[in-house]
């Protein structure tokens, strides 16, 4: 098929409207994403979109229309909140989601009750439905998957050859699709963001939820409320990553990589190769570039991309709910004091994959040691313990190790005692010590409740009779005496249990099983 590429002019809009009536495709531009429409009333049209896009035949359409009236006969009934709606957003960056009449088909409702009802601002687009003077079916004109067409080149690029023609009409004003509200249950929910925030909404009818799955990944048995949500969505040929971190954080993060790309702000000091989409707190300009900057970056060639996190807040969550997909919920978070918090039982070889992290350059920390300075310079901590656990356990300023391991480590309750005024202290100086990708190397992750500072729990565990051996040989303990320290650790189960990743030390290549965790995470 030849594709005509046409221009808004009255002629050329005549043309595209008569191609519609008469069962054709033709994209156009909308203020928020150019859309590939059909007439919405003619099944065997509405069917050539899902073809030409490769789009799931459940995955309903928007229904187009040039005027208000036009609203009617589609759906069963335009209730007090659907008319507040539209006297508020009607022409615009809004698409209600209402019960529908007869007029509509299964083909455009993807088989649901409901129809998807919305009214472009775009000139363009107006002056098009009018002319066809039917309801126009328009998904946005790109192949299923990818990120919506922003500019006519990528319409081009994606449609070219499969539909009867394109009209060029410049840049869209938004850059992201219409904000989706369904008005089909008892309480409005959102189940798409966009331009029309949710405070707007809820200026003019109160109340709305967020579905989940906007701001979240959706589990595989989960139904959808928007079957468009379930689909892996705006999706580069690379990987993105999504950072949740400061500008300066970032910055280090992103410059220390290789062979990455960053998708940032315009005034980001990135020294890798980088796409910018849009500038920091400008929500706007971020919505604006978000799916162009996604098309360029495969355009050279990025394999890897770490993102910048635009918040969300008002329209900034239009722009999460979109990277979020394009980065299939993929997303590293500096934001935590720990990046990695590696722990496990006694005798397994945190030490040695600790050693292994620091030389890929994260900074280790050892809580052992900061536990000791603790415990050799901490003067309230000492005074402390002395209350806690009776005289004699200090002399002369210095700690009896003995004696408080005598007093604290008889049952679970005193140990917990000791804890209490341990574990804090030293995740404070941990704390202060993190600086870039820091590893918490920490055999009492779990016990200090510090795994909720760490972005990812590694444990790394063995064979118990392999970390029996182990022990007694390294610190010259008995075998009861080695039982008897690991039996006061968390079983294994519960490390395993608790981590995200777990590396297995009986004689298996710990540097290859970090080497894949963290290609996992980065
Ligand atoms: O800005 C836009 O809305 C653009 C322009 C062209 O108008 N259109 C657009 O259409 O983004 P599309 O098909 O790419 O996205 C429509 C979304 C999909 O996620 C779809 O599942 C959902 O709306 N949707 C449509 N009808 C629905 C219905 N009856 N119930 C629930 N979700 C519906
Ligand atoms: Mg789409």
């Amino acid at each position: 098929m030849k594709t005509k590429i046409l221009s808004p002019s009255d002629s050329d809009i005549a043309l595209a409207g008569e191609i519609l009536q008469k069962g054709g495709l033709v994209a156009f531009p909308t203020e928020t994403v150019y859309g590939l429409g059909a007439n919405a009333l003619n099944e065997e049209a509405v069917k050539k979109i899902y073809t030409a896009k490769g789009r799931p035949s459940d995955n309903p359409l928007i229904v187009h229309i040039a005027k208000k009236e036009d609203i009617a006969p589609l759906v069963k009934e335009i209730t007090p909140k659907a008319q507040a709606l539209i006297d508020a957003f009607f022409p615009g960056a809004l698409t209600i989601i209402l019960p529908k009449s007869r007029l509509i088909g299964n083909v455009v409702s993807g088989g649901l009750d409901t129809v998807a009802v919305r009214m472009p601002k775009n000139k363009i687009a107006n002056r098009l439905i009018a002319a066809a003077g039917c309801p126009v079916a328009a998904p946005s004109a790109n192949t299923s998957g990818l990120p919506s067409p922003t500019v006519a080149r990528y319409v081009i690029a994606d449609m070219n050859g499969r539909i009867d023609a394109i009209i060029d009409g410049g840049d869209c004003e938004y850059g992201v699709e219409s904000t989706v509200i369904t008005l089909a249950g008892e309480t409005p929910v959102i189940l798409r963001p966009g331009a029309v925030t949710k405070e707007m909404i809820e200026a003019v009818i109160g109340r709305v939820e967020i579905a989940k799955a906007v701001l979240e990944g959706m589990a595989n048995d989960e139904v959808a409320a928007s079957p468009g949500m379930k689909y892996k969505h705006y999706a580069p040929r690379a990987q993105v990553v999504i950072v949740n971190a400061d500008k300066k954080e970032y910055e280090d993060f992103v410059n220390s990589q290789k062979n990455a790309f960053a998708l940032c702000f315009e005034d980001d000091c990135v020294n890798i190769p980088k796409v910018t989409f849009g500038k920091e707190n400008d929500g706007a300009s971020q919505a604006r570039e978000l799916f162009t900057a996604l098309r360029e970056l495969d355009e050279m060639g990025a394999k890897k991309v770490y993102a910048r996190n635009p918040g969300i807040k008002g329209v900034d969550m239009a722009v999460y709910n979109r990277l979020i997909r394009a980065a299939a919920f993929k997303v590293i978070d500096l934001k935590k004091p720990f990046f990695i918090g590696l722990t496990g039982p006694t005798g397994a070889g945190k030490g040695f994959a600790g050693k292994y992290f620091a030389r890929l350059g994260f900074n280790v920390l050892d809580c052992d040691s900061f536990v000791k300075n603790i415990y050799e310079s901490n003067t309230e901590l000492l005074s402390a313990i002395e209350k806690e656990f009776g005289a004699g356990i200090v002399e002369n300023g210095v700690l009896n190790r003995k004696r408080l391991a005598a007093a604290a480590f008889s049952s679970k309750e005193s140990t917990a005692r000791l804890n209490a005024l341990v574990h804090p202290l030293v995740i404070a100086e941990c704390e202060q010590a993190a600086k870039g990708l820091t590893v918490l190397d920490a055999p009492q992750l779990f016990e200090a409740g510090a795994q909720d500072k760490c972005f990812k729990v590694v444990c790394i565990t063995a064979d118990k009779d392999i970390r029996l051996k182990r022990i007694t040989q390294r610190d010259g303990l008995t075998r009861e005496q080695a039982l008897e320290r690991m039996n006061a650790q968390l079983d294994e189960d519960y490390y395993i249990a608790h981590s995200d990743y777990v590396i297995y030390n009986n004689g298996e290549n710990i540097e290859e099983q970090i080497d894949k965790i963290l290609e996992d995470i980065l």
